[in-house]
């Protein structure tokens, strides 16, 4: 069960934010309706939201998801592999003492951004990706044993992140796409696959039992709703002109 969630408001700076859709520029006022409608479902969940100003000299800081990987025993402060990202780790230590006393921290020359990483259970599956090195999955792997957890290396090939294409949904449910619907990383889980044509429906978040699964995607809300759960969907329209997904939005512990 998650009880929390770190969020960050969208700065102005988001529409010169990365981005490989060729989907045009984010309306920016939009954003925030959504970002806010976003906050709202993650309330309806049962988690108590905190929501950090925003941070104009980061255009991808409301990605949040990215800077840090929270576990019930410890925080893991990343190094963004974009380097216009490298900043957003700023503020975070401090944040994040208020809720952990045991903060570590992914040193260069390693990088890792935590959309390439997926919890299941006590173990991390650590995506390969152009933002995550070997060194940076090599020091999460330490830290991860450090903490009684274990991890293992995914290599990635068509997503940014990891859970571009991949999700969680406990109870051993996997949603999948692409390259993942036959990763033999993942098949010892019962896989709930996601169309090519909707396949940013793959990045759905579980939250106590409910999955947010993003606006305009029926046929992954039709799998997702008849695997037996309670879903809401969530338009993100203009963070997916960012490549930025439900669960980029948020850092939930
Ligand atoms: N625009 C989000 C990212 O590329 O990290």
């Amino acid at each position: 069960m998650f009880t929390k969630a770190i969020v960050r408001k969208p700065a102005p700076t988001m529409i010169n934010g990365l981005t490989s859709a060729n989907d045009g520029k984010p309306d920016f006022d939009l954003a925030v309706q959504q970002h806010e409608a976003y906050i709202q479902a993650l309330e309806s969940c049962g988690l108590e939201v905190t929501c950090l100003e925003a941070l104009p000299e980061f255009p991808d800081s409301t990605f949040i998801e990215d800077v840090a990987l929270l576990t019930n025993t410890c925080a893991i402060i990343t190094t963004p592999g974009a380097p216009s990202r490298r900043g957003e780790i700023q503020g975070m230590r401090g944040l994040l003492e208020h809720y952990f006393e045991n903060i570590e921290a992914i040193q260069t020359p390693g990088t890792l951004e935590a959309g390439d990483v997926m919890m299941v259970d006590s173990h991390f599956f650590i995506g390969l990706s152009a933002r995550t090195n070997l060194w940076g999955a090599h020091q999460l792997l330490a830290y991860l044993q450090k903490y009684g957890f274990t991890g293992s290396v995914v290599d990635l090939k068509e997503v940014l992140h990891l859970k571009t294409g991949v999700a969680y949904l406990e109870g051993n449910n996997l949603l999948a796409c692409g390259e993942f619907l036959t990763h033999p990383d993942f098949q010892s889980f019962n896989i709930l696959p996601i169309e090519p044509s909707e396949s940013y429906a793959a990045n759905s978040i579980w939250i106590n039992d409910t999955v947010l699964v993003p606006q305009g995607y029926p046929h992954a809300l039709q799998t997702i709703s008849q695997a037996g759960y309670d879903v809401l969907e969530v338009d993100v329209s203009e963070f997916r002109k960012l490549d930025g997904g439900l669960s980029c939005l948020s850092l939930r512990f």
